[in-house]
């Protein structure tokens, strides 16, 4: 019996078991567009067996915390929702909680969870996240808890259930794990090896999505320029990324992330002439010290960077380029941010994510010398932080009074007689409905810029 059959039949049989109960799901994810993309398919399989989706956690008869380890503070919030839900779980005996993902795959959290929150009922990780139905089911009609992790699977189930959050557009899985190992990083431990998944059936889900209505599509992985390594046929990146866009009644095709290391000049080619591909590219500095890069084990150097990420505006003068940087990595001094900070004005970042550096058990860098302070980063991160935003918002600038084309996204939170939708460069649009509706793609003038997003008038 193939996998998916397997777990469908698992799944009729939690329906079996549930019949007859109103039986609701909470479910929190962490991290990433992987993890959100996981939790599709989770509350997928849990909709197919039954139970209906519930914001409040208080209500729930089931919670699933999907988790993600890739800095401290991601196991700091999981451990504090933890501790609220213990209240839940005296008061009502037969809520299952259930936790899964990086987090689960770290050494020593098992153990922390068994003994610190004994109540958790369901344990598993990020390769054999597809058997879930089947260990729910396990769970079901045992007394104790199940965990259940692996330490690797080369194996790829894709056919499942899964409950997209939007119904315009979707994440779509184009490979998992990553071979990097930068040294910060722990992505490579707890997800396991690269695996490209095959080309045909990318674009089977692709096609089956854009039947469903999906117009706008974000190919995944830690790092899409080295798909297609270890398939049978011959088949890259950019060439994946052209016949995705080509898909009838896919309009946007976004992509992430891409490591600055490989990212050929077939794939900025196969962007400038393909519109519907997104002018929008996610490219991680992490810093600008060939020292600093030298000891992330990047395989780039401050020159390579910036050369590349010239050679792009060159090509495509409408795109936007938003990176990562990290600051405070080991023996990073005053002289390494200067550097970091040269890169952000010559590439004129459209958009950064800065984080501390976070030290990670079992990561080549936690074990160097010369870690650095928080009040010591902290003084450096400020310059960072401020420099991205002022270049940031200049490049705003260059949009404002053009007329774009803009994906409506949803209602505006704070004013529902507004929409908010996103260009194609990946900047927030806020503006009347107009008679508009959700998922249609929008002619919108972009009339104010607000520095980090615009208030814009559609033109009808
Ligand atoms: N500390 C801080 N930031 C990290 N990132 C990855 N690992 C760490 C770490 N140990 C950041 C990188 C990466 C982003 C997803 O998270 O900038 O690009
Ligand atoms: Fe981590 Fe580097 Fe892989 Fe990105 S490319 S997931 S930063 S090891």
């Amino acid at each position: 019996m193939k996998e998916s059959e397997l777990q469908l039949e698992y799944i009729n049989r939690i329906a079996e078991l549930n019949a007859g109960r109103e039986l609701k799901y909470h479910s929190v994810v962490f991290g990433c567009q992987m993890n959100e993309k996981d939790s599709e398919k989770l509350s997928g399989i849990l909709e197919r067996a039954g139970y209906r989706r519930t914001d409040r956690e208080e209500d729930a008869d089931l919670i699933i915390y999907n988790t993600c380890t890739v800095r401290e503070n991601a196991d700091k919030r999981l451990f504090g929702r933890l501790g609220v839900v213990k209240q839940f779980k005296r008061q009502r005996k037969d809520l299952i909680i259930c936790i899964c993902g990086c987090m689960m795959q770290e050494e020593g959290v098992i153990e922390k969870i068994k003994t610190s929150y004994p109540y958790v009922d369901l344990i598993f990780g990020t390769f054999n996240i597809y058997k879930f139905a089947e260990l729910l089911y396990n769970r079901l009609v045992s007394d104790g808890p199940i965990i259940d992790i692996w330490k690797e699977s080369a194996d790829i189930v894709e056919d499942l259930p899964s409950r997209r959050k939007y119904p315009f557009k979707s994440g779509v899985n184009i490979m998992y794990g990553c071979d990097n190992f930068c040294s910060y990083c722990i992505v490579p431990y707890v997800r396991g090896r690269e695996r490209s998944r095959d080309d045909s059936e990318i674009m089977e889900e692709v096609k089956r999505l854009a039947d469903d209505g999906v117009v706008e599509v974000m190919l995944l992985g830690q790092n899409v320029n080295s798909y297609g390594k270890g398939l049978s046929k011959s088949i890259g990146f950019p060439e994946l990324l052209y016949r995705v866009s080509k898909v009838p009644g896919i309009r946007r095709v976004r992509f992430m992330t891409s490591h600055p290391k490989d990212l050929s000049d077939e794939l900025i080619e196969v962007i400038r002439e393909n519109e519907s591909i997104a002018r929008h590219l996610h490219l991680p500095l992490q810093s600008g010290s060939d020292r600093i890069l030298r000891l992330m084990n990047r395989k780039y150097t401050k020159d390579r960077y910036l050369d590349l990420a010239l050679k792009i505006r060159d090509r495509i003068p409408d795109i936007s380029i938003t990176t990562d940087i990290i600051m405070g990595f080991p023996t990073e001094e005053e002289g390494d941010v200067d550097d970091t900070l040269d890169v952000i004005e010559r590439v004129r970042f459209d958009g950064a994510f800065t984080f501390e550096y976070s030290k990670r058990t079992g990561t080549a860098a936690a074990s160097m010398e010369g870690q650095v302070s928080h009040e010591k980063v902290r003084e450096n991160f400020d310059r960072v932080l401020s420099k991205v935003q002022e270049v940031s918002k200049e490049q705003a600038k260059r949009f404002e009074g053009r007329t774009m084309e803009v994906l409506v996204e949803g209602e505006n939170e704070k004013d529902r007689s507004m929409y908010t939708g996103r260009i194609s460069q990946n900047n927030v649009v806020h503006f009347k409905k107009e008679g508009l509706c959700i998922g249609d793609f929008a002619q919108v003038r972009l009339a104010e810029c607000k520095g980090f997003y615009y208030n814009g008038v559609a033109v009808l």
